[in-house]
């Protein structure tokens, strides 16, 4: 395309509208037979072929123990695509992606594994044209992430010939704390180019989240009371109704915090309170969000600004649900957090007072994650005190799921004679509004980890920045007494709302 034609608005408009499809290239997966893989990699990969966005010889490439054939892992995928995907099971789709499925079996030290992995990666290159082009997609726990990349590197598969491209994608947890979380990119970035490693969070990849942009810099309305002068504070709500199911392993001695807010959390505060970028490209958004992250700050009395809590014996859906403690896999002496709350404070011009409180739970009262924006209060109300009791603070609320959209709350007259003012709301909802469906956020993942677009892909100093907010707390608990435990099925320890209420405040009951 011309300069002339890239200059042009609508010729521009209607070219971001064509579909982006993936070009030559295939998906090697480590870690296949896991839950992950299964629920939600498998499902992807199938979506975007029935979307039509991968290439036609496009490649799947399984990697682990099992003593499988390629056949016995192509039907792993099928039953997989068939419990788990989005869209409808198309026989035809599913021959053409089977073509290029084939499976290594190995551990991740044994060599002449990675050797087969490379000799099946130069057949698939003749068999299905995949051209060379390769991502290699890390869905193991973070112990193996040296031991598999430097394997990619002793054996070739890193190198990237002229015009092909050979990628590493990491999923979370990246790190337990700063320091790993530095040795980690360090293992990492000596084998693969900074701008060929993908970091998974997979919150980026929701149609809700990046919606937030849309909100705040496609509109005029929202962005001139973002701020100090009219926003109250700030709520995140990462509420699960489920326990830590067969998690056990990862889950105990991680915790809530790590597990989400390091991650999903700080990025949805980085993108609610981030300045304007220069564009929506992986460079422009990553220096806006490393310059909030860089400016986010902990309350310097943790103990009254901080809360963890674990869940003990409830009722979750009209069934039973056991405490943490008595899960299978974990010590009954586990401090391991499965609620916590922090409150945060972002030192800059337009936030400067204006507190960030994140919360986040398994088995609360029910599964919504959400950004509540609350404003301040009039500043002066003509109305005589008893017509407003009703009446609380305005509030935007960006409901990130289950029920997708966004919510306006304001006060407003009750019919009848007296000035009587209460709270309604406004709501738009992605159901009504779009016929379309949201993808899965992995679809959108792998396809952008395919096409080489890096930006909803958390960046090496971003990750880094959030372990240095979550440090300090993780150390404080460590040192300080054990989480307070909270009935399964309630909204999490009453100390999380003595935390608000020290301030004044209260959490939403979503
Ligand atoms: C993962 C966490 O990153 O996100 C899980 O490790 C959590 O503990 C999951 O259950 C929630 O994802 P979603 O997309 O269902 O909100």
């Amino acid at each position: 395309m011309s300069a002339h034609h890239g200059a042009n608005p609508l010729r521009d408009a209607a070219d971001r509208r064509l579909p982006r499809i993936a070009g030559p290239s295939g998906l090697v997966i480590f870690g296949v037979t896991g839950d992950l893989s299964r629920k939600k990699l498998m499902p992807a990969v199938y979506d975007l072929a029935n979307r039509g966005l991968l290439p036609p010889g496009f490649s799947l490439v399984g990697f682990a123990r099992r003593d499988w054939e390629d056949e016995d892992f192509a039907q792993v995928v099928h039953d997989a695509v068939k419990e788990h995907s989005r869209t409808a099971f198309r026989e035809e789709v599913w021959q053409q992606l089977s073509q290029g499925m084939r499976f290594v079996q190995g551990t991740f030290d044994d060599d002449q594994a990675f050797d087969t992995l490379k000799s099946t990666i130069q057949d698939l290159d003749k068999s299905q044209g995949t051209g060379g082009n390769f991502a290699f997609y890390l869905s193991v726990p973070p112990k193996f992430f040296p031991k598999v990349v430097q394997q990619l590197k002793k054996h070739g598969l890193a190198d990237q010939r002229e015009g092909s491209w050979r990628r590493a994608v990491i999923e979370k947890p990246f790190g337990h704390d700063l320091k790993s979380a530095q040795e980690l990119n360090a293992v990492v970035h000596e084998v693969f180019p900074p701008h060929e490693v993908f970091r998974i969070d997979h919150y980026l990849g929701k149609e809700t989240v990046q919606n937030i942009l849309a909100l705040r810099f496609a509109n005029t309305l929202f962005e001139p009371i973002w701020n100090r002068s009219y926003v109250d504070h700030v709520q995140i709500t990462m509420a699960e109704d489920i326990g830590i199911g067969g998690r056990a392993g990862y889950y105990d001695g991680i915790g809530a915090a790590r597990d989400v807010i390091q991650n999903h959390l700080l990025q949805l505060l980085a993108l609610t309170a981030m300045e304007e970028p220069a564009s929506f490209d992986a460079d422009a958004l990553v220096a806006e969000k490393t310059k909030v992250l860089g400016a986010v700050r902990l309350p310097k009395d943790l103990a009254a600004h901080t809360v963890r809590g674990q869940y003990a014996a409830g009722w979750q859906g009209g069934e039973k649900a056991v405490g943490y403690l008595e899960e299978d896999g974990i010590d009954p002496k586990s401090k391991t957090d499965t609620f916590a709350a922090v409150k945060l404070e972002i030192e800059n011009r337009r936030w400067a007072g204006v507190p960030f409180y994140l919360r986040t739970g398994k088995r609360l009262g029910r599964r919504v994650t959400e950004i509540a924006v609350v404003f301040q209060r009039a500043p002066h109300s003509p109305f005589d005190h008893t017509a407003t009791e009703e009446l609380g603070q305005n509030a935007l609320v960006i409901r990130v799921q289950p029920d997708e959209g966004v919510t306006l709350r304001f006060g407003s007259k009750v019919p009848g004679t007296s000035m009587e003012v209460r709270d309604v709301s406004m709501d738009f909802q992605y159901g009504e509004s779009f016929t379309e469906s949201s993808p899965e956020a992995y679809e959108r993942l792998i396809l952008d980890v395919l096409l080489g677009d890096a930006n909803l892909f958390p960046r090496t100093e971003e990750v880094e920045l959030s372990w240095k907010i979550l440090d300090p707390v993780e150390t404080y608990w460590d040192k300080h007494g054990k989480p307070a435990q909270y009935e399964s099925g309630t909204w999490g320890p009453v100390e999380a709302d003595e935390m608000l209420a020290r301030d004044g405040r209260s959490w939403r009951r979503p």
